[in-house]
Parts: C-alpha cells; sequence; structure tokens
C-alpha cells in the first residue's frame, strides 16, 4: 500500500484515478485547486492549493513515498503552459526530493518535443527533463489520445455529431491516433505504483488501432446511428478558429493549437500488452460504453 501524494485529479483522468486508487487501498493525498464535492474525496486527504504556490501545501508531501503528477494546462497562453507544466513540474520534483519521495510518476504526452513553436509540447518535454534529471526514480508515461467517460476529445466530437448538421473533419482527416481507454490508463497506473520494473523508464503507449482522425468521426457516427454529411475544412482555417474561439473562452476538442497537425501513436500496437500484460479496449468498446442503456 502506498502513501500517494496525487496532484490533478479534479482533471479528466484524475477523476477515473483516484477512486481506483482508493479501492486498491492506497492512502492519498489530493493537491486542488478547488473544492469538489466527490463520494471518493471522503476516502483521501484533500490539500487545496495552487501547485505554483507551493507554501502552503509542501507539508502535505512530506510522508509520501509516491507522487502522481497529473496537473497540467493544456490551453491557454504559452507563458501558462510554461508556468503550469515546465515550472510547476520543476517545482514539484524539487519539493519530492526535499521530502524524500521514491517513486515519482508522470502522465505525459506523445507529443512532448523540443519544440519552442509548439508551446504545450515543448512545455511538457521541460517538464519530462526536470524529472530525468532528478534524483528520483521516475516514470515517465507518453500517452496518445485518452478517451473515456468525460473526455473532452471523444465526448466533443460525439456532441458535435449529435448537434451540428454537419460535421467537420480538419485538414484531409488523415492525421492518426491511438487512442487509449482512460480506464486503460488507470490499470498501467496501477501497475507503475505496484511495481519496480518501471523505474527509470519513459513509456510511450497508445491503444490497439491507429486510427486517422476521419476514421474516429467515422466510428462516432456508426456508434450513433446517425447519418451526417462531413465537410472537410483547412487545417490553417481549423487552427485559426479554434485559436480565436478558446481565446472567448470557448473550449474545443481541438485544443493545443498543433493537436491536428501531427499523428499521436507510439511505435507499437501492442504496447499495452507487452508492458503491462493486457489487451486494451478498441475505440468500438469506448464508445459501446458510451451509449451503454
Ligand atoms: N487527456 C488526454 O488525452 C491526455 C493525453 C496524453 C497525456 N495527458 C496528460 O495527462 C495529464 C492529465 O490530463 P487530463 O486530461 O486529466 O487534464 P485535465 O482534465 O485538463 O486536468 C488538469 C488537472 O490539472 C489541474 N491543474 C491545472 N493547473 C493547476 C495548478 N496550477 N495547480 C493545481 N492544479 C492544477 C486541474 O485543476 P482544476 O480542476 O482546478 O482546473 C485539473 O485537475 C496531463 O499531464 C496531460 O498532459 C492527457
Amino acid at each position: 500500500m502506498a502513501q500517494i501524494f496525487l496532484t490533478g485529479a479534479t482533471g479528466f483522468i484524475g477523476r477515473h484515478l483516484l477512486p481506483a486508487l482508493i479501492q486498491a487501498n492506497h492512502h492519498v493525498r489530493c493537491l486542488m485547486r478547488k473544492t469538489v464535492n466527490a463520494k471518493t474525496l471522503q476516502h483521501c486527504s484533500v490539500y487545496q492549493g495552487d501547485l505554483l504556490q507551493p507554501q502552503p501545501w509542501e507539508p502535505a508531501i512530506m510522508g509520501a513515498n509516491t507522487v502522481i503528477h497529473l496537473a497540467s494546462a493544456h490551453r491557454g497562453t504559452p507563458e501558462l503552459l510554461h508556468r503550469t507544466n515546465a515550472e510547476g513540474t520543476a517545482q514539484l520534483v524539487a519539493l519530492a526530493e526535499r521530502a524524500g519521495v521514491h517513486k515519482f510518476i508522470y502522465l505525459s504526452t506523445l507529443t512532448a518535443a523540443p519544440k519552442p513553436q509548439w508551446p504545450y509540447a515543448y512545455s511538457t518535454w521541460l517538464a519530462e527533463g526536470a524529472i530525468q534529471q532528478s534524483s528520483l526514480d521516475y516514470t515517465i508515461v507518453r500517452c496518445s489520445v485518452i478517451v473515456g467517460p468525460g473526455d473532452p476529445f471523444l465526448g466533443g466530437i460525439i456532441k458535435i455529431a449529435q448537434r451540428w448538421p454537419v460535421v467537420p473533419v480538419i485538414g484531409d482527416g488523415q492525421t492518426r491516433f491511438q487512442v487509449l481507454d482512460v480506464r486503460d490508463v488507470v490499470r498501467c497506473l496501477l501497475q507503475i505504483v505496484r511495481e519496480e520494473r518501471f523505474s527509470k523508464k519513459l513509456l510511450s503507449i497508445g491503444g490497439p488501432e491507429a486510427l486517422s482522425y476521419e476514421e474516429i468521426v467515422d466510428r462516432v457516427l456508426v456508434a450513433l446511428r446517425v447519418r451526417k454529411r462531413k465537410v472537410h475544412v483547412p487545417r490553417r482555417l481549423t487552427r485559426w478558429l479554434v485559436s480565436r474561439l478558446e481565446e472567448w473562452g470557448v473550449h474545443t476538442p481541438f485544443a493545443p493549437g498543433h493537436f491536428l497537425s501531427r499523428d499521436h501513436c507510439a511505435q507499437s500496437l501492442n504496447v499495452l500488452q507487452e508492458h503491462f500484460g493486457f489487451i486494451p479496449k478498441t475505440l468500438r468498446h469506448t464508445l459501446e460504453d458510451a451509449f451503454a442503456p
């Protein structure tokens, strides 16, 4: 049983991970910016605070042997992305080292890259660097797009397909995604908490299929049993539209801006089986669950 300090528990993945950690009898201390009314919080310790202002919550990390770091920003100004993802992570790493934490688990993205022109990708790449240079026993898990109940990507496409008269397909629709069900990500994280064999590893993971954006849209339409016309929208126009909408506070499934411009695939379609020994859900399974009566 681990003593876990968890950031990002109110986010999409955190909302799935926290109950699973509690179910597995781990002791969890959560850092949260806002109070939320969730049953699971009765079974963990909550520390209210901001990742970027550690003074009030610093004592919470003392005595933890594992940090799971999910807090991040993927939309907003480049400065916010840098401060939250790069600086916030570096600061948390330093605190974890001082507190004598053993294991540091960071959920990163397959898009992490040393490319300052992509602020989100760059900020997560810097975060990974800070972790790798530390003395901690880290595991960095670079993920493809994660889907499942409450996710903004597939959930966003579903809403568009349900409500809009036509379904936009970005560019030629051929950007590929190895979508991964959030419940499978949780299974992987539980194994990493439990086992030592993932120590000092950077893993790149994705689901069992590499699907183009247009194929994902097609599968959503089939699952919804609706016929809608698809309209290809030039990539540049989409990027421009997405940035304007995000500036006005309208969240789209397509942030950050470079999201639809490059493939999000790990090297192998069997990667979860190879590293974690189980067969992950296909998109069809995730969609069936989403529309189960
Ligand atoms: N979702 C995916 O498809 C995907 C794919 C690959 C990698 N990942 C990685 O997985 C991790 C979790 O992603 P997610 O989808 O769960 O993200 P999310 O839904 O956007 O949640 C982000 C979490 O971070 C918290 N947070 C942000 N800034 C904070 C700050 N300054 N102080 C404290 N908490 C802060 C948010 O708190 P509030 O509720 O207060 O805003 C929220 O709990 C991220 O590192 C992300 O890069 C996600």
